[in-house]
């Protein structure tokens, strides 16, 4: 296993569309093995794998509390959605910013596991926020695609300042 490099807004690799994964092979499930462990090593409670450089659609997520509780998504698609509820909202690639945006209240989706079984999941609050945010990378969005452009703005200035004094 190995700790994967997350891209940082505004990064545009992080503008990338994920292409559908043909086949769930072993490199797939390396690839969510990695990015399980990514995630943890963030400390987030979801990952596309957008964020580290590899354009399929592919998705991990663990929101349980004691990190024991990993999800795979390959191939989400959402079949309904119902309502409306806004949370705050981080993300792994816009570190320390966190802001709200208006989201579906429940969702229904299908996707493929990492044996690449169909299953469908019913999800709302929280874990719906999450799916809707990860599935968001994979389609090339962030969440700072929400606010408004002042906002969008500063947080590039801040970012990009930041990768600078890092580097
Ligand atoms: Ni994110």
């Amino acid at each position: 296993m190995a700790i994967l490099e997350i891209l940082v807004y505004p990064d545009q690799r992080l503008r990338t569309v994920a292409k559908p994964v043909e086949a769930v092979d072993d490199s797939i499930r390396l690839l969510v093995k990695d990015m399980t462990e990514t995630m943890y090593d963030a400390n987030g409670i979801g990952l596309a794998a957008t964020q580290v450089d590899v354009h399929k659609q592919v998705i991990v997520m663990d929101l349980s509390d004691e990190r024991n509780q990993p999800r795979v998504l390959i191939n989400p698609t959402i079949n309904e959605q119902d309502g409306e509820q806004e949370h705050d909202e981080g993300c792994l690639s816009v570190p320390e910013y966190y802001a709200p945006v208006k989201r579906a209240e429940s969702i229904i989706i299908t996707a493929l596991d990492e044996q690449g079984e169909i299953y469908q999941l019913e999800a709302e609050g929280l874990l719906a926020v999450c799916i809707q945010h990860e599935m968001d990378h994979l389609a090339g969005k962030v969440f700072v695609d929400y606010l408004s452009r002042l906002k969008q703005d500063r947080i590039k200035k801040k970012l990009v300042k930041r990768a600078r004094t890092n580097d």
